[in-house]
C-alpha cells in the first residue's frame, strides 16, 4: 500500500456534497456547501468528495472553491468515463494543495448495458480514460459501479486494467446495497489476492444502506483489506443512504479491540458537523439513529438512571464528550444575557459574529419569555430557524388563528413579500390549513407539499416543536424548517422558510443533478 505507512491506518473519504447531495430533496445551496466541506476538512475527512462538476455550473463552482478553500484534506471530484467529464473535473479540482479526480464506469451485466458497450469495448473505454486523468493528476480514483454484481473476472480484467493505466485508488461499489458483510471482506480479500498490481493500491469500500448492512459491510471490507471508507454524514445518500462517517469512525474507535484500526476523525467534532447537515440538507436524523440521534445518549427509565447514576459504563458504550455532547447541559432562562447566550453557543460549535449574536438574542428573550428554560435542543432549533431569514423574499410578520372544535379554522396572515407587508384572512379545515392558505394566497404557486412532519424538541406543554415541509414543483425540491413554542406558527414559518428555498432554486434551475441521469457520451 502506498499512501501510508501504517497497514491499519483507514482514510475517510467523505462524500456528503456528491452522493449525499445527490439525494431527492437534498440540494444544498453554495454557501452550505462550502460550509460543510470547511467542517469536513477540520475535522480531518482524508478526501472530501466536493461534488459532479460537470453536472452543472453550480456544482462546478462549488467544487473549485472548496479545492481553493481546503486547508488539509484531498479534494475530490466525479467524472464519467468521458475525456469532457474528465477535463472539466481537473478544471475544478486543480485548485487544490492536494487534488483527486474520481472517474468511474458500471461494469455489471446491467450497467454495461447503459453506454451499449462490450466488455472489451469497456475495457478499452476504462484503459483511454483513466490513462488520461492520470496525465492530468497525480490522484486517480476509479470505480468500477455495481462491483458488487460484476462478473468476478470481469471485474478482476478491469481492475487490473485501471491499475496497469494509473489509479492509485480502486473503489470497489456496493450501488445498489445488496452484498453482506462475509461477502463485502471476502470479496476484497480475493480481490487483493488475485489482480497483479494490487499491492501498490488502497482499496476502497463504499456501501449504500438498502438493507441496513452498510456500516457492517463497510467494517468487513476493512478486515478484508480495505483502507479507504465511503461514507456521509448522518448516512445521508439516495435511497436508504449511503455509509454513515460517524457510525463507522465510532465503531473502530469504540471497539478497537476487535477491529485495531486508526483515522484521523476529531470525533468531538461529529456532533456539530451532523446538525449541520441535517440543518441544510433538511433531512431530520431519526431520534434513534446510532451516534447521532437525539436518544443515543439519552436515559430515559428508572432503571437505567439509577445504573447510569453508579457507575455510567452500566449503559454507556461511548462518552457523549467523545462525540462533542457537553456532558451536563445547563439550561438558559430569561435572566441569561448574551455573553451567557453567545458561551452556550460556542459549547454547541456555533460561532456567532456580533450582528448575529444581536438577531439570535432578540429571538432567544421571545422564547425565554415563553418558556421557564431554554434547553441545548431550543437553542440549536433556534439556530437553524435564524439561518436565511435576512435576505428571505417572504417574511411572516404575524399570524392570529380563530378555531374550536367542529369548525372551520380562521386564518389572519401578515407577509412581507419582497418588502411589501400584505394581509390575508383564510378559512381552512383546521389552524394548518388555514394558515397554508393564507400563504398560498399572498404568494400563489403550485408547489405541492410532499412532507409534512412535527416533533417536539424538548419536553413538557411549552416544549418547542419542530416543523420540517418539503414542497415540490417542476422538478425543483425545497426543504423548510422552524420552531416555535406554537406548532402552527412553527407550521407557517417552515412553510415559508421552504417557499423561499423554492424561490432560490428556481432562480438557479439547473443546479444539482443525478450521476446516473445524465447521458452518457463518448471520451474525445
Ligand atoms: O454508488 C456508487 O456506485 C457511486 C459511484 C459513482 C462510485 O456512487
Ligand atoms: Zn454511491
Amino acid at each position: 500500500m502506498n499512501v501510508s505507512s501504517d497497514k491499519n491506518r483507514v482514510l475517510i473519504f467523505d462524500t456528503t456534497l456528491r452522493d449525499g447531495e445527490q439525494s431527492p430533496g437534498a440540494t444544498m445551496t453554495h454557501d452550505e456547501k462550502l460550509e460543510i466541506a470547511g467542517l469536513l476538512d477540520e475535522m480531518g475527512v482524508d478526501i472530501i468528495e466536493a461534488g459532479f462538476p460537470i453536472a452543472s455550473e453550480g456544482d462546478f463552482r462549488a467544487v473549485s472553491e472548496i479545492a481553493k478553500n481546503a486547508k488539509n484534506s484531498t479534494i475530490c471530484g466525479l467524472a464519467r468515463a468521458s475525456f469532457k467529464d474528465i477535463d472539466r473535473c481537473h478544471e475544478a479540482v486543480k485548485h487544490a494543495i492536494s487534488p483527486r479526480i474520481h472517474t468511474f464506469i458500471g461494469t455489471s451485466p446491467l450497467h454495461r448495458a447503459i453506454p451499449n458497450l462490450t466488455m472489451d469495448e469497456m475495457a478499452d473505454r476504462i484503459h483511454e480514460t483513466v490513462t488520461h486523468a492520470r496525465n492530468l493528476c497525480d490522484n486517480v480514483q476509479w470505480s468500477p459501479m455495481d462491483a458488487t454484481r460484476t462478473e468476478w473476472d470481469y471485474l478482476c480484467r478491469v481492475i487490473e486494467i485501471a491499475i496497469k493505466a494509473g489509479a492509485s485508488t480502486i473503489n470497489i461499489p456496493d450501488t445498489v446495497g445488496y452484498t453482506a458483510p462475509r461477502e463485502s471482506a471476502d470479496l476484497i480479500r480475493r480481490i487483493i489476492e488475485t489482480v497483479p498490481g494490487a499491492d501498490d493500491v488502497i482499496f476502497a469500500t463504499h456501501c449504500h444502506n438498502d438493507l441496513g448492512m452498510a456500516t457492517a459491510n463497510s467494517l468487513a471490507a476493512v478486515e478484508g483489506g480495505a483502507r479507504q471508507i465511503e461514507c456521509t454524514i448522518n448516512g445521508l445518500g439516495e435511497r436508504a443512504g449511503n455509509t454513515a462517517l460517524e457510525e463507522v469512525v465510532m465503531a473502530m474507535k469504540t471497539r478497537n479491540d476487535i477491529m485495531p484500526f486508526s483515522t484521523k476523525i476529531d470525533t468531538t467534532k461529529i456532533m456539530h458537523i451532523s446538525r449541520r447537515v441535517a440543518t441544510v440538507s433538511g433531512f431530520n436524523v431519526q431520534f434513534n439513529k446510532a451516534i447521532v440521534g437525539k436518544n443515543a445518549f439519552a436515559h430515559e427509565s428508572g432503571i437505567h438512571q439509577d445504573g447510569m447514576l453508579k457507575n455510567r459504563e452500566n449503559f454507556e458504550i461511548m462518552l457523549p464528550e467523545d462525540v462533542g455532547l457537553s456532558g451536563t447541559s445547563l439550561p438558559l432562562g430569561k435572566h441569561s444575557g448574551r455573553a451567557a447566550l453567545r458561551d452556550k453557543l460556542e459549547h454547541l460549535g456555533y460561532e456567532v459574529g456580533d450582528n448575529q449574536l444581536k438577531d439570535v438574542f432578540v429571538r432567544f428573550k421571545e422564547l425565554a419569555d415563553r418558556k421557564k428554560e431554554v434547553m441545548d435542543d431550543d437553542l440549536i432549533v433556534l439556530m437553524r430557524s435564524n439561518e436565511d431569514a435576512e435576505n428571505d423574499f417572504l417574511k411572516l410578520e404575524t399570524l392570529r388563528i380563530v378555531c374550536g372544535t367542529g369548525g372551520p379554522a380562521d386564518a389572519t396572515l401578515v407577509m412581507n413579500v419582497g418588502g411589501e407587508s400584505k394581509t390575508a384572512i383564510c378559512q381552512g379545515d383546521g389552524p394548518v390549513d388555514a394558515a397554508f392558505k393564507a400563504i398560498r394566497q399572498l404568494h400563489p404557486n403550485t408547489a405541492h407539499l410532499s412532507v409534512y412532519q412535527v416533533q417536539a424538541v424538548t419536553e413538557g406543554t411549552d416544549a418547542q416543536a419542530t416543523v420540517s415541509v418539503r414542497l415540490e414543483e417542476d422538478g425543483n425540491m425545497a426543504t423548510g424548517q422552524s420552531a416555535d413554542t406554537d406548532t402552527v406558527v412553527a407550521s407557517a414559518r417552515a412553510y415559508i422558510h421552504a417557499l423561499n428555498r423554492l424561490i432560490v432554486r428556481r432562480e438557479k434551475s439547473g443546479v444539482g443533478g443525478d450521476v446516473r441521469e445524465v447521458s452518457y457520451t463518448d471520451p474525445s
